[in-house]
């Protein structure tokens, strides 16, 4: 035991977890971030909890993924009469667990099993609560054998898996696995796979096809900071074997309480292609209306490679006709700069050569080959994006847009219209009409995407951090009445 830990244990209050607080702080998240090693604050537990005992009793509880035993320990005093069986494959972890079961004399209480979850053999347990923060480890660090097994065990279950899958979609099939009747499974995770492409396995499995069904469905609001070392919005899922049809509870974890927002029937629960907008207590989608997809394409800005080499200053002595104005910086979007030649005056420029330096004149053909010389001093021919290009110095910029939006921020998107004509760099979305589009019509739509976008159209990370990829961009939804021109 190090000394911080025992110092951690000496002066913390009682009923805390002063152990593994020490660990986390001990332990920079990215080196536990390969056992996804992340404590639960202990108000989600107890609201975890809370919810369990509105359920009819557990005979057993299982804590998958113990930890310091935070559930396992909240499960052993909250329900005295169930028998708490701890699982922790990390030697470290399961030795603080071992230590702090001894220190408040619980040992008896709860029995820990140091194993592999994935292929743990539990004993005969009655009916069980499977409970716990499942390890959050992204695919690229999972052994290919265990991808197999996911892959092979999902398509036993009619499912086709994608190998993206975290160890914590492990967790859930391997829970769904073990659950017999009356089983249930309550697990905080993050909400990425309520959403996503690997996430259809999940929703899948749990979306009512077979015996295991969701049962309540909690996502954490954007502000609420569930885990302040991992930037991940997170979700409190709870499903049971047997129960039939019975509708689904979904809500929202805010001001560290689970608020209720609707009952779903499973059919809505099946017809919908993101679960996010489920909770949310807004209303789902606007019915009807036009993608945005079908009215724009929606575009990716240009990569430079080495922004601080090809990216110049309006002061730079570079001859205007070897670059263009950009929106280089999401700021610049928000603050409309595309709107007006003086706000364009204010723009950065990317240095946009041709293929064929040798046909340009002079003396723009010497500033071309002086700028090339600078570039390559700064490395820029050596960027993975310059390297995969021909030439190397040829950027490319997009044509500019109709319109332009921000797509990662801690607020909605913005979306800005492009009266001046200027191209823009990766920090941003360009919009291209698909046929011509009126100016009064364009300026309609977008604001009306400025008014009624929120954070979760997109894909929210903790601390209310959202992205939007150009797919989410182009779901968006604009009422018909919009897109008529008027006379
Ligand atoms: C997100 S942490 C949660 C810890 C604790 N349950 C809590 O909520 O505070 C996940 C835990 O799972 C453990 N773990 C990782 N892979 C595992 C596996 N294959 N089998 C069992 N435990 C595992 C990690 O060591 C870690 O302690």
């Amino acid at each position: 035991m190090s000394q911080t830990l025992l110092q951690a244990e000496l002066f913390a209050p009682a009923g805390h977890d002063p152990l593994g607080e020490a660990y986390a702080r001990a332990h920079l998240p990215e080196e536990r971030r390969a056992s996804g090693i992340t404590l639960t604050p202990q108000w989600l537990v107890q609201r975890m909890l809370d919810l369990a005992a509105t359920r009819d009793g557990f005979d057993t509880v299982v804590d998958c993924g113990a930890g310091s035993g935070r559930f396992a320990i909240a499960a052993a005093l909250r329900f005295p009469h169930a028998r708490v069986i701890a699982v922790e494959a990390h030697p470290e972890m399961a030795a603080l667990l071992r230590r702090r079961l001894r220190d408040e004399a619980l040992s008896h209480r709860v029995e820990l099993l140091e194993a592999d979850y994935r292929q743990a053999g539990l004993p005969a347990r009655g009916r069980t609560l499977f409970v716990g923060n499942p390890p959050y480890v992204r695919h690229h660090d999972l052994e290919p054998q265990w991808k197999e097994w996911y892959r092979r065990t999902m398509a036993a279950h009619g499912i086709v898996a994608s190998q993206l899958a975290g160890l914590h979609a492990q967790f859930m099939l391997r829970t769904v696995e073990l659950m017999r009747d009356g089983d249930a499974m309550l697990f905080v995770t993050a909400a990425e796979w309520l959403d996503n492409g690997y996430g259809q396995a999940v929703r899948d499995l749990l979306g009512g096809a077979g015996d295991v069904a969701l049962r309540s469905l909690w996502l954490a609001a954007p502000d609420e900071s569930v885990f302040p070392d991992a930037l991940v919005s997170s979700v409190v899922v709870e499903a049971q074997r047997g129960g039939g049809d019975a509708a689904v509870q979904t809500g929202m974890i805010a001001g560290r309480a689970l608020h209720p927002v609707r009952r779903l029937d499973r059919a809505s629960l099946r017809a919908a292609q993101r679960w996010t907008p489920l909770c949310r207590e807004q209303p789902i989608a606007i019915s009807g209306g036009a993608e945005l997809g079908e009215l724009f394409r929606i575009t990716r800005g240009q990569v430079t490679g080495l922004n601080s080499a090809w990216v110049v200053k309006p002061e730079d002595a570079m001859p205007a006709t070897l670059t263009v104005p950009a929106i280089t910086r999401a700021r610049e979007i928000i603050d409309d700069l595309a709107a007006t030649r003086e706000g364009v005056a204010r723009l950065a420029r990317v240095v946009d050569l041709p293929s064929d330096l040798d046909a340009l004149a002079s003396p723009e053909r010497e500033a071309a080959l002086r700028f090339v010389d600078r570039a390559r001093a700064l490395g820029a021919d050596r960027s993975y994006i310059a390297r995969h290009r021909t030439p190397w110095y040829r950027v490319g910029m997009r044509e500019p847009p109709a319109a332009f939006v921000s797509y990662m921020g801690r607020r909605p998107p913005v979306f800005r219209a492009n009266p001046q004509r200027v191209s823009f760099l990766n920090i941003a979305h360009g919009l291209y009409p698909r046929a011509p589009m009126a100016e009064v019509v364009l300026s309609r739509i977008l604001q009306h995407l400025n008014t009624t976008t929120d954070l979760y159209s997109g894909r929210v990370y903790g601390g209310g951090l959202a992205k939007f990829e150009p797919s989410d961009i182009a779901r968006l939804r604009v009422p018909r009445e919009l897109l008529e021109s008027v006379a």
